[in-house]
């Protein structure tokens, strides 16, 4: 197996490309990638300040470092969602990583400072625990993005995550879901910030690759919500089809990104944007669920 850049020993090899690369031409390859989807999507430039939501996860860490080593001006976000031992040791490595390289971090914890219980809301709403871990992340990452001026917020979605969820969306024919789901989520309000996906090409592997080849510490643990969810199993079914059609994950999103989005552009559009008359974030409602959200758990105590 040799390395397709400098014919040197290949140490990895990725079947969609029918490619191997040694450890310096991966490393080549992957900041490549990710400099060619931000360019293409035009996702934000050097001057731009960027928001990156981390999770503690080798995706997360993945951007995060490459990010900052490519000279963005990047602020990290965490949020303790209040998941035990989970939340605990996440933190402790989103933080250590920010202070070994010297990086910004906001971190937000959702009991201390907003008195929220993701197991409680989830008793009182009859909703899954992941429902409303979603909402909350969605609200602060916003939040704290358009308060403090970001230009964007990005996060660690990867080629995997993509296709699953794309997966899933075509499934049930979701078209509010297809029509936003893009390596880069306009802006449609003054009060949203642009979301953006540097990964989105890159799999769950290759970027376990980057943090092992940069000695980044991460979290092997998924959440433990995560155990079941149907995302899993269209992963699985995906790595199947993968396995025998190299190439059909990429292809699966591509394509859709292509020929298929478009067709799911009007039902997008006609969603009406209000400001919750609680907080002033956009919602659909009259109230936001965050603030709904916390005011349930104000009257239940
Ligand atoms: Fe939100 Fe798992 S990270 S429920
Ligand atoms: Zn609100």
């Amino acid at each position: 197996m040799k390395c397709v850049r400098c014919k040197g020993k290949g140490i990895i090899y990725l079947k969609r490309h029918n490619a191997a690369f040694c450890q310096d031409c991966f490393l080549y390859y992957y900041k490549n990638q990710v400099k060619k989807n931000i360019k293409r999507h035009k996702m934000f430039d050097k001057k731009d300040k960027i928001l990156v939501v981390i999770s503690g996860g080798k995706d997360s860490m993945a951007l995060w470092h490459i990010l900052a080593s490519e000279g963005y001006n990047v602020t990290g976000m965490y949020i303790n969602l209040g998941i035990g031992h989970y939340s605990d040791k996440s933190q402790q490595v989103v933080e250590s990583f920010a202070q070994k390289n010297g990086l910004e971090l906001i971190v937000k914890d959702i009991k201390k400072e907003y008195g929220l219980d993701i197991y409680k809301l989830s008793k009182l709403l009859k909703r899954s625990t992941c429902s409303i871990c979603g909402s909350i992340k969605r609200y602060l990452f916003n939040k704290v993005a358009y308060d403090g001026g970001f230009s964007a917020v990005a996060t660690g979605h990867n080629l995997d995550d993509e296709a699953a969820t794309l997966l899933g969306n075509v499934l049930s024919w979701e078209e509010g879901y297809l029509a936003r789901q893009s390596p880069v989520l306009e802006s449609t309000h003054p009060k949203l910030v642009k979301k953006v996906k540097p990964l989105y090409t890159l799999t769950e592997r290759e970027n376990l690759f980057y943090v092992l080849i940069n000695k980044i510490e991460f979290l092997h643990d998924e959440c433990p919500h995560a155990i079941g969810a149907r995302s899993i199993l269209y992963k699985e079914v995906l790595n199947r089809l993968e396995e025998e059609s190299p190439g059909t994950k990429q292809r699966f999103i591509t394509s859709f990104l292509e020929k298929g989005r478009r067709h799911f552009q009007d039902v997008y559009e006609k969603v009406e944007l209000k400001e919750c008359i609680s907080c002033g974030q956009v919602t659909t409602t009259e109230i936001c669920s965050f603030c709904r959200f916390v005011q349930i758990l104000k009257q239940d105590a």
